[in-house]
């Protein structure tokens, strides 16, 4: 199969996943994420998690990864190094964070100045990084969210993005709370806001968007925005389930993310099966046509996030990119073995042990065969 695209990750969140999701999305981050995210200044640590991370997913059958970052431009320079080094596709940005009323003294941009001049070490220095070590590693602009940055960051960063012509990411309209700050603050949608800051390109990726309108979806549409759908976080903080099948409706582009660690599992697959599951609670009387098939989500995570990132992968196909997983279907003997009933049991029953190679461009970086069972 095609290896995957985990369109939303943050890779500082990995020492978490799986805890303290009992509390709101703005708890959880004060809390827990943002001191954990703080710890990353100590690059010792960064280096051990971010190679135990980006060895996870390749073992999961990601072969593309749009990460966060943390704050500190050399942590985010460990994690590009051990992506180049492991061979993990990667887009990763500088986590930009500098409104005083939204985010912790111990863990922030001390000013504006600080937050941009930043964003740009880290561009220059991956660019480098791109030429020596020929590693398929892109900057990303990365504003966390309207309500952690100030207004002359957001402004700051959407000419960062037009001048070095880079992707950017943020969340958008993630929960009640987020889709209704940027209301207070700028009497604007959250997409808008993002718009009214030159963020909202055709390079631009919005994680979650599950309180998204159907004029937040013209104007992403317009805007050639895509969305990164987390379906096991959005159970979690979206207080809402994404209208996957509207988006599609709208010509919205989707792909799938992780949200590590606001989603607790490092799997596409297990994210594909959530992003089923949830689908089917959005049905109701008036309203039958939400349901995704795995055939959906299989595009999702494949072809979605290829589009968002403007790649070619994701298909098995010439001119496209070798990213490939070899995968095991495990019940192969026990049922049917018709094309579209093995396609099926793959994406629900696929586990880690059954994923036995991985190939990005071409390369392996990830043998799970065995010295026994290689040939
Ligand atoms: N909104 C702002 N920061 C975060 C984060 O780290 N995770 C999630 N899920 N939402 C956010
Ligand atoms: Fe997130």
């Amino acid at each position: 199969m095609p290896g995957f695209t985990d369109l939303h990750i943050h890779a500082p969140q990995w020492p978490q996943a799986g805890l303290a999701l009992d509390r709101p999305l703005q708890e959880w981050l004060n809390t827990y994420t943002f001191p954990l995210e703080a710890k990353f200044k100590d690059l010792a640590y960064a280096e051990k998690v971010y190679r135990n991370l980006i060895s996870e997913l390749l073992a999961n059958g990601t072969t593309t990864g749009l990460f966060f970052g943390s704050v500190d431009t050399d942590a985010n320079l460990v994690l590009a190094k051990i992506c180049a080094q492991l061979g993990q596709r990667a887009f990763i940005g500088k986590v930009a964070m500098d409104n005083p009323e939204q985010t912790p003294d111990f863990y922030r941009d001390n000013s504006s100045k600080e937050a941009l001049d930043e964003t740009k070490r880290f561009i220059e220095e991956v660019l480098k990084l791109q030429k020596t070590n020929s590693a398929d590693i892109t900057p990303v602009i990365t504003p966390r969210f309207v309500p952690s940055c100030t207004d002359e960051t957001l402004d700051g960063l959407g000419k960062l993005a037009a001048k070095y012509d880079l992707p950017v990411q943020t969340h958008c309209s993630e929960s009640i709370w987020e889709d209704q700050y940027a209301i207070e603050r700028f009497h604007k949608r959250d997409a808008q806001v993002l718009e009214q800051f030159g963020l909202l390109t055709d390079k631009t990726v919005l994680a979650h968007g599950t309180q998204l309108t159907d004029g937040d979806l013209e104007l992403l549409r317009n805007k050639q925005t895509a969305l990164a759908h987390c379906p096991i976080s959005n159970v979690y903080f979206g207080n809402n389930v994404m209208r996957v099948k509207d988006a599609h409706d709208k010509n919205v582009k989707v792909g799938l993310g992780t949200d590590i660690s606001g989603g607790f599992s490092p799997s596409i697959y297990r994210n594909m099966q959530q992003a089923i599951m949830s689908s089917q609670t959005l049905q109701d009387e008036t309203n039958q046509n939400t349901r995704l098939t795995a055939a959906n989500v299989f595009y999702l995570a494949t072809v979605g996030g290829a589009l968002a990132l403007h790649l070619k992968t994701g298909r098995i196909k010439a001119s496209f990119k070798a990213d490939l997983q070899i995968v095991q279907d495990q019940y192969y003997e026990l049922s049917s073995n018709h094309p579209q009933e093995i396609f099926e049991r793959l994406i629900y029953h696929t586990n880690k042990e059954n994923i036995k190679q991985v190939y990005v461009s071409g390369k392996l970086v990830h043998d799970n065969m065995g010295e026994n069972n290689g040939k």
